[in-house]
């Protein structure tokens, strides 16, 4: 059992969120729409010890699965996260998140002269540039955001 296992505990269903960036963790929760209204059971471990990281971030959510464009917010946030799904105590399921070629309808334009910015707006579309250092591009008016700004801009 290593040191972060024992600070925090087992759930018995649910999702797993491993290997986000130290302190990105509030933002993913934020990304998950998870506030004070929010029922499930929820552990978040901030800056723990990771044999692999040095540091990390883990969150770990009682009965709750999450959709694709949740998986592809986060993966713009922490694209080295990895998502377990937990069904009675045990890992049925396990995925690196994916940061995807095409970003469809989770980051809004920074350029205010997008059409996707108009008054009848447009879903937002970008592509993938390069990974590591982040960079997307807008398919409608070829901004491209860096990391700062996808986060700034997340729907
Ligand atoms: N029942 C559970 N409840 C809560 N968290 C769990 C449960 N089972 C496993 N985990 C957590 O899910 C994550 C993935 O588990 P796994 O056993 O694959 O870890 P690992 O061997 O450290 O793998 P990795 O190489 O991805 O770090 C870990 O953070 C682990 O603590
Ligand atoms: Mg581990
Ligand atoms: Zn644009």
């Amino acid at each position: 059992m290593d040191e972060q296992t024992l600070k925090i505990s087992k759930i018995k269903d649910g999702t797993v969120i491993d290997h986000i960036p130290p302190g990105k963790a509030l933002r993913v929760l934020s990304i998950l729409r998870i506030d004070d209204h929010v029922e499930n059971s929820i552990s978040i471990g901030i800056r723990v010890t990771s044999r692999r990281l040095g540091t990390k971030d883990v969150i770990k959510i009682e009965n709750r699965d999450l959709e694709k464009f949740e998986v592809d917010k986060i993966s713009l946030i922490a694209p080295d996260a990895t998502i377990s799904i937990v069904s009675n105590y045990e890992i049925i399921e396990k995925f690196p998140v994916e940061l995807p070629q095409r970003i469809l309808g989770i980051v809004k334009c920074s350029n205010a002269n997008c059409i996707t910015n108009m008054k009848e707006p447009v879903q937002g579309e970008f592509s993938l540039l390069s990974k590591k250092p982040l960079l997307i591009r807008c398919n409608f008016c070829e901004r491209t955001m860096n990391e700062r700004e996808i986060t700034a801009s997340l729907i």
